[in-house]
């Protein structure tokens, strides 16, 4: 089953956010977050902090103001004539030409200089370079091109030359993304797409007034099914002032290989998931230790808030495997990644869709796991659909032989740069349901708590019985413990999926 599990903590990525781009900033790329309106992927907004680095905001704002050299103040590059700073950037990588573009208004319009950027486009993208399969069709387009630089309104040059390169990361994720294990129907190498992408994640908290706060993940933990990145801090602002998270996917622009990832290099932002901080309510709150309440957000974020003072102590994202990738490159700053269209594969078979199911269940915290179980051809009846969902039985009641015990003492593992601690029979679940052709067709990672519960019918147990409920917009997970006295631990007496059955038809093309 589980196999080549392993830790990865990717300090390289702690590299915050220190970019800053100028008004108008770069347009969509096209073809990539191209199904985004308006300027995709990189955000300027008045009021953004970057906790950390604010080198080049403080750049730019001395930038502003425009000073003659003097004696006190010898020739700067500011007041230096525009065919000058062109040559000068003409001698700069295309990095440190866009961060030269957010200095200021007049520096922005020059790096947009389309003869400077034809040129880094044609060198980085020229058939000479071996690294660079361009066909000869592109040939053509670059030195046709080449032809009618002036034609082309300024920063058409550098909007393609991101663009490409976009795309050429977008191809080799897709090309490492292929290989699918038949076992758990999902990617097998995404650990390395992880690694080639540079990929980080980052929360974005907004105050009410329209602040924005950047935070960079602090850890980070990847286990087969799912990944979860946790962040935490001292400084953090108060929540009250807070009103939405955003939670993206962070990837460096320009990969290049064969250097570490630059900190302050250009990032491009994928949303994967908005959340409303006034969610944070009695009704969403899961669990709670002596020093802290957690509070559960759908999809799959975990906040915890100290007790005395109800401020964030902590946040923990869960990411389910499943497009994870996708979702945290290919969006944009504003608009998410779209799942491609799916098309139904049609039968005629009485039951379709609703036999041949496969279900992988772990229940884990902090790399401990309490449950890895895998649960094959599943199957229901047209006669359990109720209510609009239709019923899936795991684990039955009735069949001692199903019941499977959970390992070790169940608790979800947090913690901060102060205090640390674990939250009693709470853990992160990960279901994996895959369609009888194997393919993923339910995936979620979400933190889940037992609470107590009056035992159903069926046999009689000699102990506490509690429930673990799961909803979102796609179905239900329900699960029924026992905690056995005599061994310690907790027994999984019934496991049953609700799926909607909107859903079943939509996959299937059926019309239960
Ligand atoms: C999950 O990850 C943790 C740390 O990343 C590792 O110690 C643990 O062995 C993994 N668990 C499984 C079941 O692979
Ligand atoms: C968040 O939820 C509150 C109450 O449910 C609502 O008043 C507010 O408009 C929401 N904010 C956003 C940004 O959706
Ligand atoms: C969160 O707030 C939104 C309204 O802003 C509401 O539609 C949604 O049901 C809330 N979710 C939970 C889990 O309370
Ligand atoms: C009980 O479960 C076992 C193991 O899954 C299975 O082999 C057996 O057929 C089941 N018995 C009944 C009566 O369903």
């Amino acid at each position: 089953m589980a196999t080549g599990r392993g830790r990865l903590l990717l300090q390289h990525w702690r590299g915050l956010l220190a970019l800053h781009w100028p008004p108008g900033g770069v347009g969509a790329a096209p073809g990539l977050a191209g199904e985004a309106p308006g300027p995709a992927g990189f955000r300027k907004r008045p009021g953004t902090s970057y906790a950390g680095t604010a080198t080049l905001k403080q750049c730019a704002r001395r930038g502003r103001h425009y000073k003659q050299p003097s004696a006190d103040h010898p020739a700067s590059l500011e007041s230096m004539p525009s065919e000058i700073l062109l040559k000068i950037f003409s001698y700069l990588d295309a990095v440190t030409l866009l961060c030269t573009g957010c200095v200021n208004r007049r520096f922005y319009h020059l790096a947009n200089d389309n003869f400077i950027w034809i040129r880094i486009y044609s060198t980085a993208f020229s058939p000479k370079i071996s690294n660079w399969q361009v066909n000869s069709a592109e040939k053509t387009t670059v030195s046709m091109n080449l032809l009618s630089v002036e034609d082309k309104e300024a920063g058409y040059w550098k909007k393609e030359y991101i663009a490409k390169q976009r795309a050429s990361v977008k191809a080799a994720l897709a090309r490492v993304l292929k290989p699918v294990n038949p076992y758990t129907g999902l990617p097998v190498k995404t650990k390395e797409a992880l690694r080639i992408s540079g990929l980080g994640w980052v929360i974005i908290l907004k105050e009410k007034n329209g602040k924005e706060y950047i935070m960079q993940h602090i850890d980070l933990l990847i286990n087969d099914s799912s990944v979860t990145i946790i962040w935490y801090g001292r400084n953090w602002p108060q929540l009250a002032t807070l009103s939405t998270l955003d939670l993206c996917g962070v990837t460096p622009v320009f990969r290049d290989r064969s250097k570490p990832p630059s900190k302050n290099g250009p990032r491009w932002l994928s949303l994967i998931a908005k959340y409303n901080l006034s969610n944070l309510t009695e009704s969403t709150m899961i669990g709670w230790d002596r020093l802290i309440r957690i509070f559960c957000l759908h999809p799959g974020l975990l906040v915890g808030l100290w007790k005395r003072e109800e401020e964030l102590a902590f946040v923990m994202a869960n990411l389910h495997f499943h497009h994870l990738v996708e979702k945290s490159t290919l969006g944009s700053a504003t608009v998410p990644y779209e799942l491609p269209p799916h098309t139904p594969l049609l039968d005629d078979n009485p039951e379709y869709g609703l036999h041949g199911y496969q279900l992988h269940v772990d229940m884990h915290s902090g790399g401990v796991f309490y449950l890895c179980g895998t649960f094959r051809n599943l199957f229901t009846k047209k006669g359990s659909i109720e209510n609009g969902y239709v019923k899936l039985v795991v684990i039955r009641f009735k069949n001692n032989t199903e019941h499977l015990p959970l390992i070790g003492k169940v608790g979800l593992s947090w913690r901060t740069d102060v205090f640390s601690g674990c939250i009693k029979s709470c853990s992160i679940m990960d279901i994996t349901l895959l369609d009888e052709y194997g393919k993923p067709f339910w995936c979620l990672s979400s933190p889940v708590c037992m609470r107590s519960s009056v035992p159903s019918d069926g046999p009689n147990f000699l102990g506490q019985t509690y429930c673990v409920d799961y909803v979102d917009s796609e179905g239900k997970v329900h699960v029924e413990l026992v905690w056995i006295k005599e061994t310690e631990e907790y027994f999984i007496v019934s496991l049953v999926l609700y799926l909607k059955i909107a859903k079943i038809n939509h996959w299937f093309g059926t019309a239960y």
